[in-house]
């Protein structure tokens, strides 16, 4: 990233947006995030101000206003019928007090009247959505970005604290309970054990694996390894609910679910900052994992009163536990070349045991990082990891210097291929810039001494090789290309690729679709099977998805989000090669910085070359579906127009219905405005009829919906 793209807050927040967008698809995607929540909520809290300053540069889909992730491929897609919000995070009784002002305040109530929580653990595991119709769960649903998830109900029903029935009282018909699935540690490490018995790579921990899982496509796989699940809360219902949450509880516990016995009513904030003093020492001896608490307004109708933001529930948060830290001694820095030829340097340490792994390795993330630590080889650092975070040196522990620690040689030739590094001085814009951000934040006093430091630096914060034919970048963007999210070429591993480009085979991408099985047999290691099944991962992976194969390039800023976006705007490679910035920007989700980032590389011969070499040798990706079926499902009376659904519909569910104007490019939002294009009234519509007519807003009735719907049909 050269940092001139900050020096307009504009690029700012498109550079925001598009980091926010790459973590929340490593966390929600890839479940493999590289940031705490912490330094995510930090990125996020710097884009919701820079929106509040301008609010111009709020975009409709800006993570301000949805919460992150997006269905994966596989499985069936499914809208929720209420949309599966976020969390706010809180990190320290400070944040909780303001949080109980707040609602006290939204609330009218006066200085002595106190509010009720509850406090549940906060389950580090995987949300699902389970639905009953008629006492019978017919749909179980992940998360997804919020809106839409996996159907993933045959996963669930092998989870043994599902019920598949439940009772229904009276007349009621739909409940949804909203839940975590997750692993006991005692479990996973069972699993772990029968996985090294059989040879096989042992999962990384409990949360990523649960939600591995429940991505499997066969279910007796995922009946064999013992998923649990705890409920905590209500989706779509016409149950009668009681009036706290905290009989909710009780109620969920009553009807057969897992409920969690360690909740605790609280007759105020004071009782629950002493419950989270008591938790931050306790998590360690429960059996499963726990990333913190949440705390939940008890009145359910005080949560129906203090609603939601775009994003969170205002009724409840979570409290985050502090991330834990352990100490060792630093015993050499190691210097990584990534694919874009950026030089990390990486701690090499005495091992520690934090969170339940044994950690060697932890990232100095960067020189100015490196310079801010003042870290040298021999001293003793604490290292700190969240959750399944790549852990990180966090600061030096400077009373036990002995004298004897030597200072890090930072290398001047890249540790690949010996170009000289390159560490750029920024530019002057971005230094005025920097100078402004420090004056605002000294302003209203919120500068600790780290942002202090980074804002103060001359130079770029990252070393750099520029030598794009440098061996270690070679080798990072062709796993990066074979990689399981990308093109998924089964028989690459890193060590292959090392030996193809050891041997010369392969200096590019396009290398791979030219190897032949004779030049693999006269490599060490490779046998008749081995030489044939590379050959066979290779020729199925010419036909991968369009949205993979871009995101396979390596363009900076691309992740796999970004690159799905642009796969089902664009619908094909030639449409993609022949976009310019305009029509980028104008994708759903792509900014500026993405943008000019395909546009730069696009406008380097050598790229086009190579797609050219890839196509040539037989790589193509197919039309992406979903642009061909929005194409053919698009309809004049609904493309573009916002609709609002009123009332109650004969002939479907809303959710169906929204379903129907959504294929035909149509958006359906909640409330009538002048934006407005249609409002569908059904029978026993009210406000929302009213207001559309008062507004001068097109109504249909359901015949006129039906008919429209009908038109493009026939
Ligand atoms: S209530 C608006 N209760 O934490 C979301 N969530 O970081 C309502 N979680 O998405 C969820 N334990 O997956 C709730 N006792 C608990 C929870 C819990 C874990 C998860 C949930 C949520 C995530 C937010």
């Amino acid at each position: 990233m050269t940092d001139d793209l900050f020096s307009t807050p504009e690029a700012r927040a498109a550079q925001l947006r598009e980091e926010i967008q790459h973590h929340n698809d490593l966390y929600y995607q890839k479940a493999a995030p590289e940031i705490s929540d912490r330094e995510f909520d930090a990125l996020l809290a710097e884009l919701v101000e820079l929106e509040e300053r301008y609010p111009d540069l709020r975009t409709p889909d800006s993570p301000t206003q949805r919460p992150g992730g997006a269905p994966q491929q596989g499985f069936t897609t499914v809208t929720h019928a209420l949309p599966m919000l976020s969390i706010q995070n809180t990190y320290n009784a400070e944040e909780l007090r303001e949080w109980d002002a707040r609602n006290r305040k939204s609330l009218g109530l006066g200085a002595g009247d106190t509010i009720e929580y509850v406090v549940e653990l906060k389950i580090d595991g995987v949300a699902v959505n389970l639905r009953y119709e008629d006492g019978r769960f017919v749909l179980g649903a992940t998360r997804g970005d919020g809106r839409q998830g996996d159907d993933i109900t045959r996963n669930l029903r092998t989870i043994a604290d599902i019920p598949g029935r439940i009772d229904v009282p009276g007349a009621a018909r739909v409940l949804e309970v909203r839940g975590e699935v997750y692993f006991q540690r005692a479990d996973f490490e069972a699993l772990n054990e029968k996985r090294a018995a059989a040879g096989d790579e042992p999962f990384a921990n409990p949360r990523n694996t649960a939600a591995g899982t429940l991505k499997l496509l066969d279910p007796s796989t995922v009946a064999a390894r013992p998923l649990r699940m705890f409920a905590y809360a209500v989706g779509e219902s016409d149950y009668p609910l009681p009036a706290t949450h905290f009989e909710f509880l009780d109620a969920l516990d009553a009807l057969g679910f897992a409920v969690n016995k360690e909740r605790r009513l609280c007759a105020s904030i004071d009782e629950v900052i002493a419950c989270t003093d008591e938790w931050e020492e306790k998590r360690r001896a429960l059996p499963y994992d726990t990333d913190g608490l949440v705390v939940k307004v008890n009145r359910r109708d005080w949560q129906a009163e203090l609603g939601a933001t775009a994003k969170a529930p205002r009724a409840l948060v979570a409290y985050k536990f502090s991330a834990e830290q352990g100490q060792s001694r630093l015993s050499a820095v190691e210097w990584n070349v990534g694919r874009t030829g950026v030089v990390t340097p990486v701690a090499i340490m005495e091992p520690v045991r934090l969170a339940g792994t044994t950690v060697r390795r932890a990232t100095l993330h960067n020189m100015d990082e490196l310079e801010y630590l003042g870290v040298r080889v021999g001293d003793s650092v604490l290292v700190e990891k969240g959750g399944d975070i790549i852990p990180k040196v966090v600061r030096v522990v400077e009373s036990l210097r002995t004298g004897e620690e030597t200072e890090i040689a930072v290398p001047a030739e890249c540790p690949s291929c010996g170009s000289v590094l390159e560490r750029k001085p920024l530019d002057p814009d971005e230094i005025e810039r920097r100078h402004r951000e420090i004056a605002r934040r000294e302003e209203k006093d919120d500068l600790d001494e780290r942002t202090r430091f980074r804002l103060t630096r001359t130079l770029e914060p990252h070393l750099v090789c520029a030598n794009a034919a440098c061996p270690a970048q070679v080798i990072e963007r062709i796993r990066h290309f074979a990689a399981r999210n990308a093109m998924d070429i089964d028989g690459l591993a890193e060590k292959t690729i090392e030996k193809l480009t050891d041997a010369g085979l392969v200096t590019t991408i396009a290398d791979l679709y030219a190897l032949r099985k004779d030049a693999l047999l006269e490599l060490e290691g490779f046998k008749e099977k081995s030489a044939q099944n590379l050959i066979d991962g290779i020729e199925a992976s010419k036909t991968r998805s369009l949205a993979r194969f871009l995101f396979g390039l390596g363009i900076r800023h691309v992740g796999e989000t970004g690159a799905r976006d642009i796969a089902r705007a664009f619908g094909t490679l030639d449409a993609v090669l022949a976009a310019d910035a305009a029509a980028l920007t104008n994708v759903d989700g792509v900014g500026d910085v993405v943008a000019a980032s395909i546009v730069e590389f696009l406008a380097h011969p050598e790229n086009r070359a190579l797609i050219a070499r890839l196509r040539e040798l037989g790589v193509e990706p197919p039309p992406d579906e979903s642009a061909a079926e929005r194409e053919a499902h698009r309809d004049e009376t609904f493309d573009g127009r916002i609709f609002v659904l009123t009332g109650e519909l004969d002939a479907m569910t809303r959710t169906e219905a929204k379903a129907e104007i959504e294929k035909r490019g149509g958006k359906v939002t909640g409330s009538v405005s002048k934006k407005t294009g249609v409002v569908v009234a059904g029978e026993n519509a009210g406000s929302k009829l009213a207001k559309a007519r008062e507004l001068g807003v097109e109504t249909w009735d359901e015949a006129q919906f039906l008919a429209a719907l009908e038109r493009r049909l026939a």
